[in-house]
């Protein structure tokens, strides 16, 4: 961990300039360290939650007086209200937002903590054993690693029986319970409610972008599957979208911008209904999210008419990107196998099966924020016990 080095105020005392010990500068704004103050008063010592409101704050906030106590403690004093608190060195340095940015200025970027793939994946498609990722806390940290980093994992050597996919999500969080129950069967039926219980083939989704908000993860778990094809087809997203950022960045500032309508009526006991754009990107132009479902698109009422053919060029182009065998891995899942994927990025799809023989899987949805939290936990644990926290 750096220490600190030197510090001066800026600004008439508006803000402060930290000089690291590896020569390095951050600035921070008198108005963000005040807000950010870790005293009693200002931060609950119990939660870490904030005791204050904006309003409570000075808006004529300034830095009196600045003192390095050592290399990594900084005492500070605010004026108008003469209050003086003592930061961490370190937590400034882990929290300071003077760097050089992630994004490059680049549409539809993704940070350090995401690794796009294509078909070359195939073989490093990553996996864990039920029974290891349940006993051993390093295996379920790796795992759950792996599904942040790549938006997918499978999992193998689960006990075949029903719903036993709830209990690989309890592993790290809590099933999302919807109208298809806590869990759902995806075996052939006739008079199907939804597509996903036929043998067609389906062009790579992401599942139920009608949701609001969108489930962030899907579990697919293997029972049983003797059928000839149905083998089950990923392709990320995000890749896609790098893709056509490169071939026709055009098309991706129309995605971005113009609000799709996506719907799910069943035999008409829901009504689930959504208006989003295919590509989300946040307000810096981060990749957000994908939502890509061409049985789930609704009639589309809010993309203004001389905007209709663009949105129509733009989602044409994505759908063939997306079907491109280079960006595709595929395999057949097998009885006690399943797969996880990040429901906002990675799509799944399948070649169409002969209805002889058998094949019954069975899906669960979940979210991301349980399972993030609990990698979070995992490596802080880890890290507390080798001592390098
Ligand atoms: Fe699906």
């Amino acid at each position: 961990m750096l220490g600190l080095s030197n510090i001066e105020t800026l600004m008439q005392g508006k803000a402060l300039q930290v000089e690291w010990d590896d020569g390095s500068r951050s600035r921070f704004h008198s108005i963000w360290l005040r807000d950010h103050s870790p005293d009693a008063d200002t931060l609950s010592p119990g939660n870490r939650q904030k005791l204050v409101r904006i309003q409570d704050l000075p808006s004529d906030v300034r830095i009196e007086r600045a003192i390095v106590m050592d290399q990594h403690r900084l005492e500070l004093t605010f004026g108008p209200e003469n209050k003086t608190v003592i930061f961490d060195g370190g937590w400034l340095y882990r929290n300071r937002y003077d760097k050089p940015r992630d994004d490059a200025g680049e549409l539809a970027w993704t940070g350090p903590a995401i690794t796009r793939w294509d078909g070359g994946f195939q073989n490093d498609l990553p996996a864990a054993s039920f029974e290891a990722a349940r006993q051993n806390p390093q295996v379920l940290r790796g795992w759950l690693a792996d599904i942040a980093r790549y938006g997918v994992a499978k999992m193998t050597d689960m006990p075949i029986e029903s719903e036993a996919i709830c209990g690989v999500v309890e592993l790290f969080g809590y099933v999302r319970e919807t109208n298809y129950g806590r869990f759902f069967e995806v075996r052939t039926e006739v008079n199907p409610v939804n597509l996903a219980y036929t043998g067609l083939g389906l062009q790579v989704h992401t599942d139920n972008p009608y949701r609001d908000p969108v489930p962030t993860l899907q579990l697919l778990s293997c029972l049983q599957n003797t059928v000839d094809g149905g083998d089950s087809v990923l392709v990320d997203s995000f890749r896609a979208v790098e893709i056509l950022r490169g071939e026709a960045p055009e098309l991706l500032a129309v995605l971005a911008s113009q609000p799709a309508n996506f719907t799910y009526s069943g035999n008409g006991d829901v009504h689930l209904h959504s208006k989003r754009p295919m590509i989300e990107l946040g307000p810096d132009s981060e990749l957000l999210a994908v939502r890509f479902n061409n049985r789930s698109l609704g009639p589309l009422t809010d993309i203004p008419f001389d905007q209709m053919s663009n949105f129509y060029n733009a989602y044409r182009k994505l759908a063939e990107i997306m079907e491109r065998p280079e960006l595709a891995i595929t395999f057949k899942l097998r009885p006690g196998e399943l797969f996880i994927v990040d429901n906002t990025r990675v799509t799944h799809g399948r070649v169409a099966y002969e209805s002889t023989g058998s094949r019954w899987l069975q899906g669960a949805y979940a979210d991301k924020d349980s399972l993030l939290s609990t990698l979070a936990v995992l490596e802080h644990n880890e890290d507390a016990k080798k001592g390098t926290i």
